[in-house]
Formats: C-alpha cells, sequence, structure tokens
C-alpha cells in the first residue's frame, strides 16, 4: 500500500536508538530522506551506519536541552532534506526519581530536555513546513497515569498534552497536523538494560521482572518499538489527514482511564 511517504522530508529525534531509529527505520523503508539526530556523536554514527544501506539517510549531532543545538538541527536540516514535512520529536530519558530524591538542577535539566525542546522544536520547525507538514511528538503513558519513580515524567510531560493541543489549533490553518502518540512499555535497550539491572539487584529472573512488568497490560507483552514507529508513520502517511491535536495510546492497554 502506497502510504504517500516516498520522497518526504523527515527529520526525528533521539533517533541513535530505541523508539527514535525505529521510526527512523520505518520511514527510510517507505522511502523517506532522513536525518537522525541525537547527542551522542559516536552513537548517532553508529546508527547512521546501520541505517545508510537502507535508504537516503543523514546525520546531524543535537542535544535537546540546547536551544542553540535544536534551532541549528532545524535550520541545517532544513537546508540539507531542501525542505522538511516531517517533524518526529522523540526525547532522551529523563533521570528516574520522585520529588524528595530529586535536586532543583535535576528539574531545570528536566524542563530543559522534556518541555523546552519540544516549544522550541515546534516552533523553529513550523517556520519552514508548508501545507500538509505532520508534526509528531513522541510521550509517554506518564501523561495519563504517574510511573512510579518518574516524577520528571509525570510532572514535566504532562504540559506536553496542552502544548500539542494548543500548536494543533494554531497551525491548522497552514495545512499542518500536530498529534502526539503515547507509547507504553516498549522493549528497547533502555529497558532491556532496566530489566537485567533489576533482575540483577533482586536475583530473579529476567523474564521473572518482565512478567512483573507486563501484569498490568492487558495485551500481555511490551511493544516491539516498530510497533510505537508504525502509528507514527501513519500519523505521517496520507491515510491520515484529518486527525489533529490527538494523543494516541500505544500501550496494549495499560492506561486504565476511560479518557
Ligand atoms: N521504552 C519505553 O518503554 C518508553 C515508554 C514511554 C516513553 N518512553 C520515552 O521515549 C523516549 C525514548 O525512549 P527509548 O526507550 O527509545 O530510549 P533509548 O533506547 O534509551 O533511546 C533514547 C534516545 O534518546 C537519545 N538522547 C538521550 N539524551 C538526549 C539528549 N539530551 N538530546 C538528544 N538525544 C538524546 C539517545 O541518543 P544518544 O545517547 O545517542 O544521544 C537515544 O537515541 C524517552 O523519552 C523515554 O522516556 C519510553
Amino acid at each position: 500500500m502506497d502510504l504517500g511517504i516516498r520522497n518526504k522530508k523527515v527529520i526525528v529525534t533521539a533517533a541513535s536508538k530505541g523508539i527514535g531509529y525505529a521510526t527512523a527505520k520505518r520511514f527510510l523503508e517507505e522511502g523517506a530522506h532522513v536525518l537522525i539526530s541525537s547527542h551522542d556523536e559516536q552513537k548517532l554514527l553508529d546508527a547512521y551506519n546501520k541505517l545508510k544501506d537502507i535508504g537516503d539517510v543523514y546525520y546531524l549531532k543535537a542535544d535537546l536541552r540546547s536551544i542553540e543545538e535544536i534551532k541549528n538541527l532545524i535550520l541545517k536540516g532544513n537546508e540539507i532534506l531542501n525542505g522538511i514535512d516531517v517533524f518526529v520529536y522523540v526525547a532522551g530519558s529523563p533521570k528516574p526519581g520522585n520529588l524528595f530524591e530529586l535536586t532543583d538542577n535535576d528539574w531545570e535539566e528536566g524542563f530543559k530536555l522534556l518541555l523546552m525542546s519540544a516549544v522550541v522544536s515546534i516552533r523553529e520547525v513550523s517556520k519552514f513546513m508548508k501545507n500538509n507538514g505532520r508534526i509528531i511528538l513522541s510521550t509517554s503513558i506518564s501523561i495519563k497515569q504517574p510511573l512510579e519513580n518518574l516524577d520528571l515524567s509525570n510532572v514535566i510531560r504532562l504540559s506536553l498534552a496542552g502544548l500539542i493541543k494548543s500548536v494543533s489549533n494554531q497551525l491548522a490553518h497552514k495545512g499542518i497536523l500536530v498529534n502526539g502518540v503515547i507509547p507504553g512499555w516498549t522493549l528497547t535497550e533502555r529497558v532491556d538494560q532496566l530489566v537485567k539491572d533489576r533482575s540483577r539487584r533482586e536475583n530473579r529472573s529476567e523474564s521473572d521482572i518482565i512478567n512483573d512488568i507486563v501484569k498490568d497490560v492487558p495485551l500481555g507483552r511490551m511493544a516491539l518499538p516498530e510497533e510505537v514507529a508504525n502509528v507514527i508513520i501513519f500519523l505521517a502517511s496520507e491515510l491520515s489527514t484529518y486527525i489533529t491535536g490527538a494523543l494516541i495510546p500505544v500501550d496494549g492497554g495499560y492506561i486504565k482511564a476511560t479518557f
């Protein structure tokens, strides 16, 4: 099926690993021109080397905590790709901890990583994006249901819901659709590491730890990063022309609330 993604010019942030990487790979498989970005140049280069045989891929380092680096990514990205049709925002993972453990500096860093990065990205990218452009933000189930020991995500990411709704209204007249996806537990390298660490600490098998996590997921398993990427692809595709300001869970039913 032609999704209308061939030759689209796409930027994906936090794309050296995990959800961002899987998303960039899916866009390449659909024939898009893709610029990947992350804050570790070596990991970014490793990702680029894995992707370059699939399609037309470029890379540019940008630390999402730096406003200047985000502006540079979008300015240069627009030059490299000769336009931007789709911007996929994925963030790095915030530091774990609760209110009583996190320092003032942790909150400031969390604010830069999880909120200012999205604000600046959307503002800058919308200067270049034209009619039928797509801005897609990957968030977290924490915006619907607080996660234990992840207060930075629970508190700061919640603002992305307001941002997506506000900006979708403001950009509608330009024909730009702005949406979010809400990934649930997704089996990325980071989660794999988390499972391994917990298995060592608690002296339990990895499958035991995974079972513990997925007991709250009605579908009974974690998502593959590609399953999150597929929903992002849908939102970027010509199958999705009348959805804006939406937040779509890809969580296997994890979120308990009706709305
Ligand atoms: N996996 C899950 O279960 C899950 C569920 C809900 C939400 N999420 C959220 O989804 C996002 C991606 O998660 P993931 O599991 O795919 O993580 P991951 O596999 O650890 O990948 C994280 C990506 O973020 C990049 N990154 C880290 N800090 C950055 C920074 N300051 N600036 C730019 N890029 C940065 C990393 O690249 P470099 O190290 O190369 O810079 C890497 O490409 C995170 O925000 C996470 O909290 C994950």
